[in-house]
This record gives C-alpha cells, structure tokens and sequence, in this order.
C-alpha cells in the first residue's frame, strides 16, 4: 500500500529529475517555464498545501515538499548559486526530505549527500536515484541520519546546506558542532528558514528560528557568519557561514 503510493508520488512529483536532465546550471532552474513543464497536474487537492495540518502523512509531506508553485518563492537555482562552484565538491544536504535541493544539486557537484532522520525519505530518495541519468546515480547518496548526529565521516562535507529543517533539530550548538567535524575548514554552511509571522507556506510559528537566533548558535558553534540575507526570498531568510 504505502509502496503502490510512493509510486503514484514518483510518477506526478518528480520535477526534480528535469534538473538532472543534461547539464542545466542552477540559475535557470527558478525559470518560470519549468512549472509549466511539469508533465502531469498536480492534482487539485494540493494545489493550496496546508502544511501545519497536514504534517505527519508522507503522501502529503511529499506532496508540499515537491508542490509546483515552490519553485516561485523557494528559488532554488538562486539559493544552489550562493553555494559557489560545486565543481569537485562534495555537498551534504541535512534534512534533505524527497531531494528537492539534493537532486537539483547533483548535476554540479562530485558528490551530493542526502542525510534525513526519516526512513521514508531515503527510501524516497533511493527511488528518485535510480531514475537518474546514469552519469549522475554515483554522485548521490542517501545517508539514514540521528536527530543529534548527521553521520558525517570526518571533513566529508565541502559544503552543506540545512533549508527548512533547522528549527526541528534539538539541542542545535551541540548538533553544530558535530556537523563541524564533517566538514573540510572553510567549507560553506546555508541555512534557510521559515520567517516569523503567519505566511501561506510553512510551519507554524512554534517550529521557527529566529534569524538572530540562527546567527548566534552558529556564533556558539565556532562557525563564521558570512552572509545574511532577509530580502532574496519572500517567506525565508538565509544565512551562509563558514566553518573556521
Ligand atoms: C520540512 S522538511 C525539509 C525537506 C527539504 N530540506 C526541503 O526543503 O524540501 C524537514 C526534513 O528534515 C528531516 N529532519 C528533521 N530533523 C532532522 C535531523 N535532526 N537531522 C536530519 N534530518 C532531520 C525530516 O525528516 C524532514 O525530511
């Protein structure tokens, strides 16, 4: 049952594999035509995601992860952008749910790690995997994670992005710093989150971060903030530090 599901989802929301069909660079993946690309409708009962009631179904989880409209207000393309050259890299993507960044990563990078707590999701990404052109299946990697532990080996990571999960992490100087050993001195760290106040995406209020927040256990953590932005995407802010 829940196969025959994760089926019918691959089959309707896999925008993600357009990313990795030929060579596309992350820039053009915010271009509006790619929605309208979108080979079948999505159907009418996600179209308005109410994720705050619907969180806990993994049809649905999926449905509002890999929504078509994302694509407007998440602007992947620009967020993958600020990561730099991916050219040679290996990227961890913490909490990375069905691949949304992770898959539209993996064209540009060496390697692209998508670490997730949630057995569901790796299975779901396994399965987006193996529909991968051939030349990109061996440049990901689905990594079963701990809430308090990424599973990194030591100086994996390049770079690593947290978008829309870092409110979820418990105990988040202590989950900094393990995630530090994972990655290479230098390496880049972007978080993205959800904005206070009642938006038409997102969780509630309750599983936010405020962005000084955010700053400040990076601060804790030992990493270097290099990079705050609250005005590129409407609903999210976004942080990039460097581990020192
Ligand atoms: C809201 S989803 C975001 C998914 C993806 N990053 C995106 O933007 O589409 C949050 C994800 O984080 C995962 N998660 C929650 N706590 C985590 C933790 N401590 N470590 C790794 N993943 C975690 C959840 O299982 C879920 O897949």
């Amino acid at each position: 049952m829940m196969r025959a599901s994760v089926l019918l989802l691959l089959a309707t929301f896999l925008p993600v594999l357009w990313a990795c069909n030929g060579d596309q660079t992350a820039g053009n993946a915010d271009a509006p035509g790619m929605t309208r690309e979108t080979p079948p409708p999505t159907p009418a009962k996600v179209e308005h995601p109410e994720p705050s009631k619907r969180a806990g179904n993994f049809e649905n989880l999926v449905a509002d992860y890999e929504s078509k409209d994302r694509v407007i207000w998440q602007k992947p393309g620009i967020v993958i952008a600020l990561l730099g050259d991916l050219k040679g890299k290996t990227v961890a993507d913490i909490g990375a749910g069905t691949g949304y960044f992770t898959f539209r990563m993996v064209p540009l990078a060496d390697k692209v790690i998508g670490v997730d707590i949630d057995p569901r999701f790796i299975s779901f990404m396994d399965s987006v995997k193996v529909r991968l052109p051939e030349q990109y299946r061996n440049r990901f990697e689905s990594r079963l994670a701990k809430p308090d532990n990424p599973m990194l080996t030591p100086e994996e990571a390049d770079a690593v992005i947290i978008v829309n999960t870092y409110g979820y992490i418990v105990n988040r100087v202590k989950y900094l710093r393990t995630l530090a050993r994972g990655m290479t001195t230098g390496a880049e760290l972007l978080i993205i989150d959800f904005k206070k106040n009642n938006l038409p995406v997102g969780p509630d209020d309750v599983f936010k971060v405020a962005l000084s927040q955010v700053e400040q256990e990076l601060g804790a953590a030992g990493f270097e903030v290099a990079r705050v932005d609250n005005e590129t995407l409407d609903y999210q802010y976004i942080v990039l530090a460097n581990k020192k």
